[in-house]
């Protein structure tokens, strides 16, 4: 994927920022001495803030990365639109932002203009949600829950910004956002024109969607949502281990508050919920995606289990449509020898899951990407299988 316009936005910076505040009662001023210290040239432009040399690292999940050369924040959509048609007619790199959860940036930064989308817009009417892109996703979450609706409880505690969230297709405990997002608004950096796309255009796939094919395209403004009245009731629970929690038949349906509750519970205990104390979540949640396996590869990759762990070890298997398995990539890393916490340098693989790689405080993007080198390197040694990473690479590649 190309590096400099990749089209990832997830966690917002203000918002991560917001939350480190709400946690240490710091209030503002954390924020404001962030923006303060962050530029050798600042000017603000009605209300878009315009910053030089600001260093990126702030606005990522890991705290990685080095600066940018020009750093704009844009509060509403006309405002995303007027930067990112100033980048396109003077030729310069773009770089959009929501987030940063989902985001590795090279340690030499990033040559262009990087744009933190920052809008806020929550409105909902009757199960029609929509939402602006730099909305605060599981924040939206928690207030669609709370008007006792179903549809996206599940994908509670995910960082990122709702604009993300059709990128890549954002999924966790038996919930995918293709299920109920009904259409995204974008800006069309080819036709220059605000276009509506319908979820059938969208090419939603696991992790994967046509706006992650095609980055350089589209500017996700509103995500469109239809959710679920269920009277009070959370939709039905697919994942195993989210009934299991709550003691009842994959299938079943509970309070949506309990549901949402629950996922909260399981993702903080694999460090999947952003806690700035807790270097487990310096991270991108999964690094990997978990690879799908045709018949073949997987009857070979099936051979090479039972050669290195032994007769009776079966490793996770998930249909995957279409003759196709699905397999765990935390499993795979964790068989090669990967186990929780591994590494002994700053960047190390998380004492909690090993789907996730962590910056222990003082990381390198280089300290990581060796990381994930090994990593990678080490699975395909035992398994023959690549892994393919999840986040969006900036600057570098694995
Ligand atoms: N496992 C291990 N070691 C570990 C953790 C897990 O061996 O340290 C194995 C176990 O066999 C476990 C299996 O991996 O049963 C699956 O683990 P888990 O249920 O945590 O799910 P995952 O496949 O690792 C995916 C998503 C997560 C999402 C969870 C829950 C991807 C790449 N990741 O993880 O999404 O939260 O399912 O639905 O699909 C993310 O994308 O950033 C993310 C966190």
């Amino acid at each position: 994927m190309s590096a400099s316009t990749a089209a990832t936005r997830a966690w917002s910076g203000e918002a991560w920022h917001a939350r480190v505040d709400r946690r240490k009662g710091s209030a503002h001023g954390r924020a404001v001495r962030l923006w303060a210290g962050l530029s050798v040239a600042s000017r603000t432009l009605g209300r878009v803030q315009e910053l030089h040399d600001a260093p990126l690292a702030p606005l990522t999940t890991f705290r990685l990365g080095g600066p940018a050369t020009r750093l704009v924040t844009a509060t509403t959509d006309a405002e995303v639109i007027a930067a990112v048609r100033e980048a396109d007619d003077s030729g310069t790199p773009l770089l959009l932002i929501g987030g940063g959860s989902n985001l590795v940036i090279g340690d030499k930064g990033f040559a262009g203009t990087a744009l933190l989308i920052a809008t806020k817009g929550f409105a909902l009417d009757g199960t029609r949600l929509e939402l602006a892109a730099g909305e605060v996703w599981t924040d939206a979450v928690a207030r669609t829950v709370e008007a006792g609706l179903a549809g996206v409880e599940c994908l509670a505690g995910i960082p990122g910004s709702a604009g993300a969230t059709p990128i890549q297709n954002v999924g966790a405990y038996g919930q995918e956002v293709s299920t109920t997002i009904t259409e995204v608004v974008a800006y069309d950096r080819v036709t220059r024109e605000t276009v509506t796309i319908p979820n059938a255009e969208c090419a939603f796939s696991y992790r994967h969607s046509r706006f992650k094919a095609d980055p350089e395209r589209f500017v996700v403004l509103r995500v469109r949502f239809e959710l679920e009245d269920a009277g009070g009731l959370s939709g039905p629970l697919r994942y195993a281990e989210t009934a299991r929690a709550l003691g009842v038949e994959p299938g079943d349906r509970v309070p949506v508050e309990k549901a949402r509750e629950t996922v909260l519970k399981l993702r903080s205990g694999k460090g999947m919920v952003l806690d700035p104390e807790d270097h487990d979540t310096w991270s991108a949640g999964s690094f990997f995606t978990n690879p799908i396996l045709t018949e073949e590869e997987f009857a070979a990759f099936h051979a090479r289990v039972r050669e290195r762990l032994g007769e009776g070890v079966e490793p996770p298997a998930y249909p995957a449509g279409q003759g196709h398995t699905k397999t765990s990539a935390a499993w795979l890393i964790d068989k090669a020898g990967f186990t929780k916490g591994y590494g002994s340098g700053p960047a190390r693989i998380s004492g909690k899951h090993t789907l996730a790689l962590t910056n222990r405080g003082g990381a390198t993007t280089e300290d990581l990407l060796a990381l994930a080198r090994e990593v990678v390197a080490g699975v395909r040694e035992a398994f023959g299988i690549t892994l393919v990473n999840e986040p969006v690479t900036v600057g570098v590649s694995l």
